[in-house]
């Protein structure tokens, strides 16, 4: 199917499409088509410590998608008022992260690959690390 799914401002699982056969499966991911933006970077988590923890902070613009291309993690979203825990397992399927979230992933597993791709390149100045200034930018929204 190749409808442009829109954006929200809900985070949500998206399903990939899967094309399975005898010699293996293969997943896709492309933009405006499977997530809700242009992909302009990708980057990748791994040899993650047990027990560590990533992220702990929002983006004023950019949005996610986030795959957990081997292992498992979950993703916890803060929408300022509700927190919702996203479990990743599966390399077929992501989850869409729109801007304005406080994110942080938790429980990886041995070995773990999370797959990152934006709708913005990098800048450190996208970055919301204090939680007060993400609740009180949230409540001025
Ligand atoms: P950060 O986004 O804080 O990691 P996480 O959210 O997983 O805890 O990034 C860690 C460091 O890497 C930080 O110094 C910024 C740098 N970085 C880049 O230079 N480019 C990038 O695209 C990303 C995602 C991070």
């Amino acid at each position: 199917m190749n409808s442009i799914i829109k954006a929200s401002n809900q985070p949500r699982i998206i399903d990939l499409p899967k094309i399975l056969d005898r010699r293996g499966n293969l997943s896709i991911i492309e933009e405006m088509k499977n997530i809700p933006f242009e992909i302009k970077r990708s980057f990748w988590i791994y040899d993650v410590p047990g027990g560590e923890t990533r992220g702990g902070h929002a983006y004023r613009e950019t949005q996610e998608f986030i795959v957990a291309l081997s292992g498992s993690f979950d993703v916890v979203i803060n929408d300022g008022k509700i927190k919702q825990s996203f479990s990743l397992n599966r390399s077929y399927y992501g989850l869409y992260v729109p801007k304005m979230m406080w994110r942080q992933m938790v429980n990886f597993s041995t070995n773990s690959l999370a797959l990152v791709v934006t709708s913005t390149e990098y800048d450190a100045n996208d970055y919301v690390r204090d939680y007060d200034e993400f609740l009180k930018a949230k409540k001025d929204d």
